[in-house]
């Protein structure tokens, strides 16, 4: 429960509050005067105060109450302080508010509208403090999420590469992270004020590859009628990102190890070498091991760039991370949109967490972005997310990996289902078959993302 620190020197309107307050929901605690209200406000730590400007010595003054109003937001910036004010104290009140007050409330106090504001504050603090909280989970303001076991190591090792000029491999499956780890290294280390420079070894022609890479000299090829800096130029002084290099060329991978080992250049048609500076971040998502057996990626290059070896581990392993990703995108995705956040429904909670992720991160934040744009109800249901119910329970139920109230889901989704294909879809007739109203039939569809087809 939430904590509400009510700090006024009257007795009646002490009363009052505890009177109209107590089945608020929140937890009440009282003081009397500024001394014993700082003191409260260490022990207790509460959420929100309502503050008396006019407390003792000073009864008919506001100088003790702007004291308190001052250190409680020194002790904690986050907590929320509504300040009580007498009829003549307007100016006073707009001066604690220009003091980082939350709000004022001029008395005499009405219970309903004062509690709304406290309502109000009291949603602002928790949402307030899940963010920080989330930016203290993610590594150094590089907004990876993630607490953890094998993410903690995944930070430690940024960490300790990122002061050095080691290359670093980066691998995992699609969407885990591998370009926001790289851009961590770069950003925690001493080229940080230099650029990162990236480039798709996947996405380019490889007859053009090599001239991205390197540059090319003009009247290099047909076309090249100026001469053209390469990446690694770009990159000088800086980081050079190579994405999906396990997608790179053999005959490309030979010009690359040169580079590597000897930290030159030479532009396409060119005969200059041109020393360079860079560091290496490299990232696949293909299995280096087999490629290497398979003769498509040169062990010696391979030996090259993974001197260290990050390895991210797929979403659906990542335990309770699953949970904290979604809320923090839904929070990010919530407060982009100017909406009062919607949360998860526990269903699509447990969808959530039950479902395999193949398109790991990147999936779920575009499936949290699609469930904000889609959901009517007041929380978020798999529906919305579009996930499929069934086929993430059906999987686990496969595994044995199914709670008795999962089973019951499954049941309940399967029983849904097929009543609608017996029925044709007819939905009176369906939820007839099944014994429940029509309403509880729909409620039942969309918790459980059935479609009439
Ligand atoms: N731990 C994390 N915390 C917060 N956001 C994350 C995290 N991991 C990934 N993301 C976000 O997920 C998306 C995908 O991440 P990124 O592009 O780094 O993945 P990738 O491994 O490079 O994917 P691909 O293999 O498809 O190139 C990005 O929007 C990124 O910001
Ligand atoms: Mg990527």
């Amino acid at each position: 429960m939430q904590k509400l620190l009510i700090i006024d020197d009257n007795d009646e309107v002490r009363r009052q509050l505890k009177w109209g307050l107590s089945k608020g929901g929140y937890e009440l605690t009282f003081a009397r005067d500024g001394v014993e209200g700082l003191n409260m406000f260490k022990k207790q730590e509460p959420s929100v105060v309502t503050l008396d400007l006019g407390l003792p010595p000073h009864e008919n003054g506001v100088e003790e109450g702007l004291r308190c109003l001052g250190e409680m937001l020194r002790i904690n910036p986050l907590s929320k302080i509504i300040v009580i004010t007498g009829n003549e104290e307007h100016g006073a009140a707009l001066k604690a508010v220009q003091g980082g007050a939350y709000d004022y409330y001029k008395k005499p106090i009405d219970l309903n509208e004062l509690k709304i504001i406290i309502d109000r504050a009291m949603y602002l603090q928790t949402l307030e403090q899940e963010n920080q909280d989330l930016r203290d989970s993610s590594v150094a303001d590089c907004g990876i999420v993630g607490e953890c076991g094998t993410m903690q190591e995944v930070f430690t090792l940024i960490d300790r590469v990122a002061a050095s000029d080691v290359p670093v491999l980066i691998t995992g499956e699609s969407g885990t992270g591998k370009e926001l780890v790289a851009r961590a290294i770069h950003a925690k280390g001493p080229r940080a004020d230099k650029d990162m420079v990236c480039i798709n070894c996947g996405a380019i022609p490889e007859n053009l590859l090599e001239s991205e890479l390197f540059g090319h000299e003009k009247g290099a090829f047909t076309g090249a009628n100026r001469t053209v800096k390469g990446k690694v130029e770009y990159a000088e002084k800086g980081t050079l990102f190579l994405d999906e290099i396990g997608e790179m060329p053999m005959s490309l991978q030979v010009k690359l190890l040169r580079f590597l080992q000897e930290m030159v250049i030479t532009r396409v048609g060119g005969r200059r070498d041109i020393e360079v500076d860079v560091r290496i971040i490299a990232a696949t998502n293909v299995d280096i091991q087999e490629a290497m057996q398979n003769g498509t990626f040169r062990e010696d290059l391979f030996y090259r760039i993974g001197v260290v070896n990050i390895v991210l581990p797929p979403l659906r392993d990542r335990g309770a991370d699953i949970a904290l990703l979604a809320n923090y995108f839904l929070k990010r995705v919530s407060a982009g949109a100017g909406s009062r956040g919607k949360a998860f429904s526990p269903e699509a909670l447990e969808y959530i967490n039950g479902y395999d992720w193949p398109g790991n991160i990147r999936e779920l934040e575009n499936r949290v972005k699609r469930a904000v744009i889609m959901a009517t109800g007041p929380q978020i249901e798999p529906d919305d997310l579009g996930i499929n119910g069934g086929d993430v329970l059906r999987q686990r139920l496969h595994a044995n990996d199914l709670s008795l109230k999962e089973a019951r889901m499954l049941l309940e989704r399967d029983m849904v289902e097929d009543a609608l294909k017996r029925e044709s879809g007819n939905i009176v007739k369906a939820a007839a078959s099944i014994g429940v109203s029509r309403p509880t039939f729909y409620d039942l569809m969309k918790k459980h993302g059935v479609r009439n087809a």
